[in-house]
């Protein structure tokens, strides 16, 4: 028995319950983990509330995809992993088949990572999803290349962050947006190299980052803009990409209808497209170079997690309303005693 998170309705943070579960043996390709930590995301809140890209099909359900632990099993066919190893997982499968919120959980092999010499388990469970993302967006799909400029919004998520440290790393430069003012300093400390701060604070609405963004990159825009809250928002953002660039639109953290402005714009050309880290994760070719890059931006310090805050597993409830409060800055980590 293993105590694990479920849930029965959809709803708030209170619908999550902690309870004994049987763990099962893992089957041919999967392989089972005693999870020591549990980095929390986004999708998890937005699953548990229905409204998540994909619904939930079938209660109890449960939650999460990334996690760090040690590999406790490894099923039939199962290659380069054995007992005892510490690993960490990335998201490849579906929240409705598998979930890491709980003591030991059962995932399919091609979702575990090896942890790299000296990563612990509160850092194991923080870095993949948001520096995966980030990498897949800039480099596979967004072909950023030294001296380029790429814009991230809503930069103090934990994506947001790991896309200022990928995007330096790259040799870009990386404007970072925010709500709140008093990020500002913790964004430039990160490594962004211009905050924009939208919202009645200062007085900045989404219209003017378009001219902020023109005026920092001399008139030309920005090569690639990261965009995780969607809505009309992707008006004044479009405005900001340069000739050739792209908007790329990873979350709908706004929930409101997205609008495609490219002919009320006049035509620029400009791509706008959506991405999943999936388009990562589920390559294993893009998987392994995701794997090296970040292994070695870890390596040579470059990338960290940036840590929030952690919780407990049984303050499971208390860490998604944290999460909902959205006063965080970079990721939120629940341990595993
Ligand atoms: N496509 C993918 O593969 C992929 C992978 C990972 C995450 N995501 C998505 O990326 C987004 C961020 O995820 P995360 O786990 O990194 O988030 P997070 O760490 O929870 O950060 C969220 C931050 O975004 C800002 N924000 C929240 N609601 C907003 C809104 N309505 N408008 C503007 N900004 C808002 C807030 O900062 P301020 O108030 O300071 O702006 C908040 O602190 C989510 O939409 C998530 O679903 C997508």
């Amino acid at each position: 028995m293993a105590r694990t998170v479920v849930f029965r309705e959809l709803g708030g943070p209170e619908v999550l319950r902690l309870e004994d579960v049987e763990v099962r043996d893992p089957g041919p390709g999967e392989v089972r983990v005693r999870v020591e930590a549990i980095g929390l995301n986004r999708s998890e809140v937005l699953f548990r509330s229905g409204l998540y890209i994909e619904p939930v099909k079938r209660f109890p359900a449960t939650l999460g995809t990334e996690a760090a632990g040690v590999v406790e099993a490894v099923g039939a066919g199962v290659t380069g992993l054995r007992p005892g190893q510490p690993v960490s997982t990335v998201q490849t499968f579906s929240m409705n088949d598998y979930g890491v919120y709980g003591e030991s959980v059962v995932v399919p092999a091609a979702a575990v990572l090896r942890r790299p010499e000296g990563i612990g388990a509160v850092e194991g469970a923080a870095v993949w999803m948001s520096y995966v993302t980030a990498y897949g967006a800039l480099m596979e799909t967004g072909g950023v290349r030294p001296g380029d400029t790429v814009v991230l919004n809503a930069a103090s998520s934990s994506v947001g962050l790991a896309a200022i440290h990928v995007a330096d790393r790259l040799g870009a430069t990386p404007i970072a947006l925010t709500r709140t003012a008093a990020k500002k300093e913790a964004l430039l400390k990160e490594g962004a190299a211009e905050v924009i701060v939208t919202g009645p604070e200062e007085g900045v609405s989404g219209e003017d980052v378009a001219e902020r963004v023109l005026a920092a990159t001399g008139g030309r825009g920005a090569g690639l803009v990261l965009d995780a809250v969607a809505g009309p928002g992707v008006r004044g953002l479009m405005r900001a990409v340069a000739s050739g660039g792209m908007l790329l639109v990873y979350g709908a953290l706004s929930g409101q209808p997205t609008p495609y402005p490219g002919i009320e714009l006049g035509m620029p050309a400009v791509a706008m497209r959506t991405y999943t880290m999936l388009e990562t994760t589920r390559r294993p070719e893009r998987l392994r170079r995701a794997e090296a890059f970040v292994a070695s931006g870890l390596r040579s310090g470059a990338f960290r997690a940036v840590v929030d805050r952690t919780f407990e597993l049984d303050e499971i409830a208390a860490a998604h309303r944290h999460l909902e409060s959205n006063a965080q800055i970079g990721k939120i980590v629940v341990t595993v005693p």
